[in-house]
């Protein structure tokens, strides 16, 4: 059998369609949007921004984040192509299995696992440093630290981490409300999603009042910055490197709040729950991307102007909760707004994850479905027809991250499998363009081959940007999966089973008109 044989896509439309036995069509072109904006804004806005204006853009935080939105509205294009033509739970997985094969898909599916499966714990591990900051820092070090962090206090006493205890709490709510219910999960979903754009308006609009134009100029950070140190002389921030200053600082800048972006592609995990896929995914992927694309620019703009990009770096300053410092350091009067960002802020964060537990069952799902992973990640509950074993072992591998493994670690992981997701989307639109050319596509991607090989290049130099221990593990986490497919995977695959037509893209187009 080959390593590339196919999923018929007739196969897989008419098992998407089976209504009875599948997952429920619920979703309507707002809650997509909707659920796109629950995955889009979180730790990347709230944390990254002032990290990334700190160590490499400066105030043109702003035109990293127009490149990062240009690179993902590639791959957000022709996402939509596909979430419309295939509208199955599955996203990136489900169309490379039609596309390039089993093997592909394989990969895919596990790559996507450190997309959604890591990025829930990394934003977890956000979600409990907010927590903290709420709480006046009372939770003590210890039971909010993985094992690999520690930190001395001005008194001279090392705390080491044990456990991130408050990471592990709020992923498990957010399990239980996943399996009562996607309509429940797409509701609580939708009142988070209103309170955190909210807030971001209104940081918007009432920091503007505060922008100093001394603190935007110049406006990159200039070649010859010197380092910045802490006060023990250890060096936080050099901006010495090539993407450390100036434009080059910008494309750095560009890398770090990619992680902003990660999530507007949940939206095609959905679209075996959208009641009407071909209009409604290409409405909420593309949707999602450009309301938060523009609430992103004013944002940084009205973070850096508000604060020297300075601030950002020390840690005694606004290095971490930098949003909430701003306001409280430069907003005089407007103490409140500090605590609201930050309540607004754990919402925020919450939907991220849901969004993201909700991804990654899904992925689960289908590939249980095709035989490749244990039939346990199928099985749905039988009152609240939700994927619910994938959702409570998902909880267990998701914990067990953001448990022990720190949050930086996670994030750069996440970045990787999203971008090697958005690799293959793109080249996937175009080789089924070739392959099929007549089936029926509610949304076309423009421009193609165009629009495609531009996302593959710029995904896979956003890739290469990455730091060299993540793309190790990276690589690592990659050869596992090979070897579990081969051990697995490959014999267990339904396409093994008597019945099934594997190699053929398109038996017939007009199945599908
Ligand atoms: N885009 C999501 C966030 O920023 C992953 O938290």
């Amino acid at each position: 059998m080959s390593l590339f044989r196919k999923k018929s896509l007739s196969h897989l439309l008419a098992s998407a369609a089976d209504s009875e036995k599948g997952l429920k069509r619920t979703l309507g072109a707002t809650n997509l949007i909707a659920l796109g904006i629950g995955a889009i804004i979180g730790a990347g806005l709230f944390v990254r921004t002032a990290a990334a204006a700190g160590q490499a853009a400066g105030p043109a935080v702003t035109i990293s984040f127009i490149v990062a939105a240009v690179g993902c509205a590639f791959a957000g294009l022709c996402y939509a192509e596909f979430a419309a033509m295939i509208p199955i739970a599955g996203s990136a997985y489900a169309y490379s299995y039609v596309t390039m094969g089993e093997l592909i898909a394989w990969i895919i599916g596990w790559a996507l696992i450190m997309e959604y499966a890591l990025g829930a714990a990394t934003v977890s591990i956000a979600w409990s440093e907010y927590l903290n900051t709420l709480l006046g820092g009372r939770i003590p070090y210890e039971w909010s630290h993985s094992p690999f962090e520690s930190f001395t206090d001005a008194a001279g006493t090392l705390h080491q981490g044990i456990v991130n205890a408050p990471a592990l709490i709020i992923l498990l709510l957010l399990t239980m409300l996943l399996i009562k219910g996607t309509q429940e999960s797409a509701m609580v979903n939708a009142v988070i999603v209103f309170i955190k754009v909210a807030i971001v308006l209104v940081f918007i609009v009432i920091g503007w009042q505060f922008i100093d134009p001394a603190n935007h100029t110049p406006y990159l950070i200039p070649e010859g910055t010197p380092a910045f140190k802490d006060q023990a002389g250890k060096v936080i921030a050099d901006y010495s490197n090539t993407f450390k200053h100036g434009w080059g600082g910008v494309l750095g800048g560009a890398a770090i709040v990619f992680f902003a972006f990660i999530g507007f592609d949940a939206v095609s995990t959905a679209a075996q729950e959208a009641k009407n896929p071909a209009r409604d995914m290409p409405i909420g992927i593309l949707g999602s991307l450009a309301v938060c694309t523009v609430l992103y620019i004013l944002f940084g703009h009205v973070l850096t102007g508000v604060s020297p990009w300075q601030d950002f770096v020390d840690p005694v300053k606004g290095r971490e909760a930098s949003v909430a410092y701003a306001v409280s350091a430069y907003m005089p009067g407007y103490e409140w707004l500090a605590t609201a960002i930050t309540v607004a802020i754990l919402a925020g964060f919450s939907s991220v994850i849901l969004v993201m537990l909700m991804g990654q069952s899904r992925i689960f799902y289908t590939m249980s479905n095709d035989g490749l992973i244990p039939k346990a990640f199928g099985e749905l509950h039988p009152k609240f027809k939700t994927p619910y074993k994938a959702n409570w072992i998902l909880f267990i591998f998701v914990g067990l991250f953001a448990a022990f493994v720190p949050g930086h670690v996670a994030g750069d992981l996440t970045s990787f499998g999203t971008l090697f997701a958005f690799v293959l989307v793109s080249a996937g639109v175009w080789i089924m363009r070739v392959a099929s050319p007549d089936i029926k596509r509610p949304f076309k991607t423009p421009l193609v081959p165009l629009v495609p090989i531009l996302g593959v290049i710029v995904c896979t130099a956003m890739i290469f940007a990455l730091d060299s221990t993540t793309l190790k593990v990276a690589f690592g986490w990659m050869a596992i999966g090979i070897v579990v497919y081969f051990l697995y995977s490959r014999k267990n695959s339904k396409l093994n089973q008597p019945g099934h037509t594997p190699g053929e893209i398109l038996p017939n187009a007009k199945d599908f008109e």
